[in-house]
């Protein structure tokens, strides 16, 4: 593999207890390219701008897909990556559904062990450390013709991150005007789209003081999908419910990884729909005690209060929540 290293680490000018999700980046990049029907083995080089046509089918179609993958460093100084076959399958999942080309195992796993390699000293130690890894691919071919593309560019690029929201809880609104996702739509896959479409909505949740939107089904606004940049977990009782995934509904990692650790510690777990009719009765009786996000970014984010139709519902705190059990795992 070729690779073209930085002339200087930009990581001495880096605070590493302050850092903001997502704004600065380790010394290099992975990119690999698809033409002619093949990609290449790809190649590093320093993390810096480049140059892509104007007429790039991304731009005009959104033809883009991303993952989202965590990588930490024990005590002992090894890197461990969180379940990266997960995100290489989801990964292509969600390329199929763009109808963009497969990217092989190989070019996948060289590309970000070699990045990793380099750029090891980014990954620090520590609760709450850890190098998000975002590897994504777009159709760069130069053609407006609404059509998939022929090329396309892959890419990995990586950036320290403590945790999305720091240590607070946050407030969601559920949301009954717009919608996330449909079925037979994209909301199941990482596609570029389904986020950007979310901002608007999300953007007036704000204005009225919430962080983000718990989505809700499409059809009739009636059962809970998810919140965009994590799934959810609602704690009735002493049991965890969460939406079954769905072709409207992202598969999580964590989600996945928190439904086997909860079944681990005996917590029961059931997939299955939650209706908003559900939650207000359990939250009256005094039964909703919890709700948590699960993320790669978030990992696992508490809900302190939700709104719903110009009304806030909050929960009180509780001494041992299971949000925390799952996260700390003890
Ligand atoms: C992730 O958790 O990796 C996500 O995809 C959410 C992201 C948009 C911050």
């Amino acid at each position: 593999m070729k690779i073209v290293l930085s002339k200087k680490s930009k990581i001495g000018n880096v605070d590493f207890e302050n850092l903001e999700f997502g704004k600065i980046f380790t010394d290099h990049i992975f990119v690999s390219k698809f033409s002619n029907g093949k990609w290449t083995d790809g190649e590093i080089m320093p993390y810096g701008d480049f140059l892509i046509s104007p007429s790039a089918r991304v731009f005009h179609y959104g033809q883009a897909i991303f993952e989202g993958m965590k990588c930490y460093k024990s005590d002992k100084d090894s890197l461990i990556l969180f379940r990266p076959d997960e995100n290489f399958k989801r990964f292509n999942k969600s390329s199929d559904r763009m109808a963009i080309p497969k990217i092989n195992k190989d070019v996948f796993f060289n590309g970000l062990n070699q990045l990793l390699k380099l750029d090891c000293e980014w990954v620090k130690k520590g609760d709450g450390n850890a190098l998000y890894i975002r590897p994504f691919v777009f159709a760069s071919e130069p053609s407006i013709n609404a059509s998939e593309a022929d090329e396309y560019i892959f890419m990995i690029i990586c950036c320290p991150s403590k945790s999305y929201y720091g240590d607070k809880k946050i407030s969601v609104k559920i949301e009954e005007k717009y919608s996330r996702a449909a079925r037979g739509g994209v909301g199941y896959a990482k596609a570029a789209g389904n986020y950007a479409a979310q901002f608007y909505p999300t953007l007036l949740a704000k204005k009225e003081g919430y962080q983000q939107i718990i989505w809700t089904d499409s059809n009739n606004h009636k059962s809970i999908e998810e919140a965009g940049t994590m799934n959810l977990f609602f704690r009735i009782k002493n049991k965890l419910i969460t939406s079954p995934v769905s072709d409207s509904i992202l598969d999580g990692i964590t989600r996945k990884s928190i439904i086997e650790l909860a079944r681990n510690f005996n917590i029961e777990v059931e997939e299955r729909p939650i209706t908003i009719d559900e939650l207000l009765s359990s939250f009256k009786n005094g039964y909703l005690k919890e709700i948590f996000g699960s993320g790669t970014a978030v990992v696992v984010l508490p809900i302190h209060s939700f709104g719903y139709q110009n009304k806030d519902y909050n929960i009180p705190d509780l001494e041992n929540p299971f949000s925390l059990k799952l996260k700390k795992l003890r």
